[in-house]
């Protein structure tokens, strides 16, 4: 096997060779933001947009970033370089080490920039052709979902309702809303409409489903942004996830029941091929700018 070559602090090093503080605020507070970039044949998809949520992230916990988004998109050029083929590449920067826990915010102490490479487990041609399986749940998470917060235990424990049995996702609901799903966001279709849910502190405003939302657009696709009542969303004819690692794939099971004809239907076919034609263009520009 290849080492792993991971980013931590400035420097390349084999991911095992890594060590980091037990005072590291991300591991004693959960005090960190992050990304997850898709990666095509060395292509980020999105980079940009990616490390300019990272900054929103970051102004949200009062964290200084220490980096530009070109510095940040050349660190993990040089990352990439160990790690050809079809990648996420995963971002973490915690508030660093203090000298003592404290919940209050300390001063002066430099943020810990750890980055690592994983396979890009692209969904399964069965999940893309049949749909998946998803349960709902109440959506017990804070108030700051906006926020791509290293604190995710509302998520795991919300993604593990559906681990538990054998479904993809968990689709959130709060006070009779959609919000979004344990790491996913959801769209609707109903009378060859699609509908996404706002873009709040309720949800993470996914880099994908900014994309989806000009895929809709350029692909003359009818989109809404609003609110979207539970009743409409177990009533409607096509229900969607779409994330960085997921791209877009239909729901074709809630709650054990059938979603509208219970396959995938016409608008995903769609915007899934919209997806992949706007993924072979990047992949293109990638190469030609190689
Ligand atoms: C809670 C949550 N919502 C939405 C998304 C989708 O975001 P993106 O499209 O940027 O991957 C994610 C991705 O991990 C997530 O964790």
């Amino acid at each position: 096997m290849t080492t792993n070559i991971a980013h931590f602090n400035g420097q390349l090093l084999p991911l095992d060779k890594i060590t980091i503080s037990p005072l590291d605020r991300g591991f004693i507070f959960g005090d960190g933001v992050y990304e997850v970039i898709p990666v095509y044949e060395g292509a980020m998809l999105r980079g940009r947009e990616h490390f300019e949520r990272l900054q929103r992230s970051m102004d949200e916990i009062r964290l200084t970033n220490p980096h530009t988004t070109d510095e940040w998109l050349g660190l993990v050029e040089e990352l990439l370089k160990h790690h050809p083929g079809n990648q996420s590449v995963y971002i973490q920067v915690t508030r660093g080490v203090p000298p003592k826990r404290d919940h209050v915010i300390p001063k002066g102490v430099q943020p810990t920039v750890f980055m690592m490479v994983q396979p890009l487990a692209s969904p399964s041609r069965d999940a893309i052709e049949n749909g998946v399986a998803c349960i709902t749940a109440r959506d017990f998470r804070w108030e700051k979902c906006n926020i791509k917060s290293t604190s995710l235990l509302g998520n795991v424990l919300a993604r593990q309702l559906s681990a538990d049995v054998g479904a993809t996702e968990t689709i959130l609901l709060r006070e009779g809303m959609l919000t979004e799903a344990s790491a996913s966001n959801v769209f609707v279709v109903r009378d060859g409409v699609v509908v996404a849910p706002p873009r709040d502190n309720l949800i993470l405003l996914g880099i994908t489903y900014d994309l989806l939302v000009r895929l809709a657009a350029e692909g003359a696709l009818k989109l809404e942004i609003r609110a979207i009542p539970e009743a409409e969303l177990r009533s409607a004819d096509e229900i969607w996830l779409s994330s960085s690692t997921k791209e877009v794939l239909a729901v074709t099971t809630l709650d054990g029941k059938p979603v509208g004809s219970g396959k995938p239907g016409p608008l995903f076919k769609r915007m899934h091929a919209l997806f992949q034609e706007h993924k072979a263009q990047v992949l293109h520009r990638g190469k030609v700018a190689a």
